[in-house]
């Protein structure tokens, strides 16, 4: 918390994107009761996972359990996570009338599941650490929705975007009043920082970022951080768009692995809290190269307020737990020492 507010801090805090999931035993085997929705869909289980990687791994935050697609559903979205697939979207956007057919949503009536995880999950965190909400980013949600899933050149995405800017931006507005409302629904319920997960708006331009994304996201940005809580604007591949990302808002900046972090930092300027941005493969080094690179992320971020340790990207489900755990010992190790 005092980190996003570029407060000095006694250590540097930790946390992973991705931090609870399939690299940990105790989620697979509550996966091989549950699927992906389900667990979404009850709030116990979700808090319970919630909490898995606060207990195994001693970060500084929990991030609620919950996917940033979880909010197309009640918009009229077919939604399905196929076995080693990832997500597929059975009624994917194609013109302007699947646009006009998508519905609005109360978060708190068709979303309630989630906003009663994060209830539970601060319940049984008790203080201890803050709770960060999240949604995905209007552009990120509409390349899974044009697409019908994951896509590497968002060939879909964009020809709908250049071709027919009408609708773009008819989709774009609707997902931004969603996501705004979805995120402000979490932080009533409790969530005491939030994310927006801009995963794949690396694959614009900057000037088709400022013309396609920038005004979607500065609405659901300006409204949230509206509510006093810190919110954390994330990215990967955005080494050109960090100004203009910026610029949307957001009181932290995430970084990715290839940026570096000092240089990202000076991008966004002195005035913004960076997260990141630690290779996520990196945690699959031997130890003494983890500790090199976990240093050289601690050395350019040279103790100034305003850093939050992170992964560029979420960990990767193959991860070893025991390495994901001696980060955060060494973050919380180095980082004190270097403010000595
Ligand atoms: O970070 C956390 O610990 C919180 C949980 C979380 C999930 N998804 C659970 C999940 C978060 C923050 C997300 C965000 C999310 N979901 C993003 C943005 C972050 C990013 O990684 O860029 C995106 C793009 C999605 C969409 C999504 N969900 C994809 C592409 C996939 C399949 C990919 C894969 O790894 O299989 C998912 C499924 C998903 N969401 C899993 C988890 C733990 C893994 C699937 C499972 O358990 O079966």
């Amino acid at each position: 918390m005092l980190a996003c507010r570029r407060q000095p801090v006694d250590r540097t805090p930790v946390w992973f994107m991705r931090q609870a999931g399939r690299y940990m035993a105790e989620y697979r085997a509550l996966r091989a009761e549950h699927s992906l929705l389900d667990i979404c869909a009850h709030p116990e289980l979700a808090a319970e996972v919630t909490l898995q990687p606060v207990r195994a791994l001693g970060v500084d935050a929990a991030i609620l359990f919950a996917d940033i697609l979880l909010p197309l559903a009640p918009m009229g979205i077919d939604l399905e996570f196929a076995a080693g697939e990832g997500p597929v979207i059975h009624n994917p956007i194609r013109a302007a009338d699947d646009v006009t057919a998508l519905r609005p949503v109360d978060p708190r009536e068709s979303l309630g599941h989630v906003l009663e995880a994060v209830r539970l999950a601060r319940r049984e965190l008790d203080g201890k650490i803050p709770l960060i909400g999240f949604a995905g980013a209007p552009f990120t949600l509409a390349s899974y929705l044009i697409e019908g899933g994951s896509s590497r050149n968002y060939e879909k995405t964009k020809r709908l975007m250049v071709g027919d800017p009408q609708t773009w931006q008819a989709l774009m507005g609707k997902l931004a009043r969603v996501v705004a409302d979805y995120l402000v629904a979490q932080v009533e319920a409790g969530a005491q920082a939030v994310q927006l997960f801009d995963s794949w708006v690396g694959a614009l331009s900057p000037d088709d970022y400022r013309e396609y994304v920038l005004p979607h996201s500065q609405l659901i940005l300006r409204e949230v951080s509206a509510t006093g809580v810190p919110v954390i604007h994330f990215g990967t591949d955005t080494a050109t768009l960090l100004p203009l990302m910026k610029e949307a808002g957001g009181d932290v900046i995430g970084l990715d692995w290839r940026t570096p972090l000092d240089w990202g930092w000076d991008q966004v300027g002195a005035d913004s809290a960076v997260q990141g941005n630690l290779d996520p493969v990196a945690l699959f080094a031997p130890r003494p190269e983890l500790e090199r690179r976990v240093r050289a992320i601690l050395d350019q971020a040279a103790g100034r307020p305003g850093h939050i340790f992170n992964v560029g990207h979420g960990i990767l489900p193959e991860t070893p737990l025991e390495n994901v755990h001696a980060v955060v010992e060494m973050v919380h190790e180095f980082s004190v020492r270097e403010a000595v």
